[in-house]
């Protein structure tokens, strides 16, 4: 006999409850993130697949989400993904609908509320840190002027990269120039290492959002 019970009268599904929770946590944030213009930068790590999950419950609580995507991020998640997402264009390159006049990146980056880059490879720490911007999201970055707008930087890689010296130096230049940069969780990784470098889960990437723009004015 199935272990799999079709939920009756009088005996709650877990689905039902998770949705019931879901939809709490959707509610608690929708007031911090409403009409909110938030970039969400994706780089070519194995957790990008997490970010998805961020970007829908944004577009859900009303935040206007531009996606921009490195160009081997898209090997992972495809552009047309965060489009159906965010209900936006993605940035998937700096080249495309450039305006000499009105280019995308600096007309974005002013009017941004809030920008997160997750997954943040090591590659990308090593751009930003040392000033690059020759892709869609650096050059992103790199328009935004972190007085205003809060950068949070999410880095996800394996424990072994997380460990490199060139890692910690450049996190360290990185909180230097004002990025925030959030703790990666710690446990299983997809290339079966256990240690610290994972991507924290979206409901905590959520938290960290919710937690930089709370008390700020909208833009
Ligand atoms: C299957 C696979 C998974 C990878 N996952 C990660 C990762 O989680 N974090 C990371 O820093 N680099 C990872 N890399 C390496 C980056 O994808 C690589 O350095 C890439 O050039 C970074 O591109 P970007 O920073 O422009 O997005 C991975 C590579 C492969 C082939």
């Amino acid at each position: 006999m199935s272990d799999l019970r079709e939920p009756g009268f009088g005996d709650p599904s877990p689905f039902a409850q998770t949705d019931v929770a879901r939809a709490q946590r959707l509610a608690a944030l929708r007031p911090v993130v409403d009409g909110r213009s938030i970039a969400i930068g994706v780089c070519a790590g194995i957790a990008s697949y997490k970010v998805c999950s961020v970007v829908s419950a944004l577009a859900q609580c009303g935040a206007e989400v531009t996606v921009a995507m490195t160009s081997d991020a898209q090997r992972f998640v495809t552009p047309l993904v965060f489009q159906s997402l965010s209900g936006r264009p993605v940035i998937a390159s700096p080249w495309e609908s450039a305006s000499p006049a009105d280019p995308q990146h600096i007309k974005i980056a002013s009017a941004l509320d809030l920008c997160l880059i997750a997954p943040c490879t090591m590659d990308m720490l090593a751009r930003l840190a040392s000033g690059r911007c020759d892709d869609a999201v650096s050059l992103l970055a790199a328009s935004i002027d972190r007085a205003r707008t809060p950068v949070l930087l999410a880095p996800s890689m394996n424990e072994a990269m997380w460990r490199q010296p060139a890692t910690q130096r450049n996190l360290a230049i990185l909180r230097g120039d004002g990025f925030a940069i959030l703790d990666p969780a710690s446990g299983w990784q997809a290339c079966r290492a256990v240690g610290p470098g994972r991507l924290p889960e979206p409901d905590d990437l959520l938290d960290a959002v919710a937690h930089a723009l709370r008390g700020r004015a909208a833009r």
